[in-house]
């Protein structure tokens, strides 16, 4: 146990705690110059109904957030309980930029024009409202423009202890 107040708090020591809770799974998407660039993230929150805003984090050094310089508008699919590939294929550090969704069906958000990953939970499409910074990573907060949900019985993801598992 870390005691407040005593010590700085060990990287590998806060990755595990918080590790420890159940962080629902999602993909980011934008569109820059005709190309798609897609990120999976654990860091979506709800932050506001009236107006309804979102928000997620994302590493400084990620290419997603070089996209995010240029490009306002994104979306966010709720990953459903089957799609734990999906999920692991868009954390993969070394997949190409160009041709990212190839092998993802999806659809186009209605205003950002950003993929939608067919068959997720839900999705949203948003345009960048404000960017703070925060430690190596910057939260992105979203305007969400656009709603819908996948069929009733899909469940999600949860990442939980490092791992990724479907949850109905
Ligand atoms: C379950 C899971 C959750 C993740 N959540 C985030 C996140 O919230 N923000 C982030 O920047 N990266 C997150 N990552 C890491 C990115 O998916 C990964 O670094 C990705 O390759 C970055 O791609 P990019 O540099 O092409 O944007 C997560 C990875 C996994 C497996």
């Amino acid at each position: 146990m870390t005691v407040p107040g005593t010590a700085p708090v060990d990287e590998d020591a806060f990755r595990a705690a918080v590790g420890r809770l159940p962080a629902g799974v999602a993909v980011v998407t934008v569109v820059r110059r005709g190309v798609a660039h897609a990120t999976t993230v654990n860091s979506v929150a709800s932050v506001s109904l009236d107006p309804p805003l979102l928000l997620f984090s994302v590493h400084v050094d990620s290419r997603l957030r070089d996209v995010l310089d240029e490009v306002d508008g994104w979306a966010v699919s709720v990953l459903a309980d089957d799609q734990a590939d999906v999920a692991d294929w868009l954390a993969s550090p070394g997949r190409p930029a160009v041709g990212q969704l190839d092998r993802v069906p999806h659809t186009s958000a209605p205003v950002s024009g950003a993929p939608w990953v067919a068959g997720a939970a839900a999705w949203f499409d948003c345009r960048t409202a404000a960017v703070h910074p925060a430690g190596d990573h910057d939260v992105v907060v979203g305007d969400v423009l656009a709603v819908a949900q996948g069929a009733p019985a899909v469940g999600g993801l949860v990442h939980l202890r490092g791992r990724v598992r479907g949850v109905r």
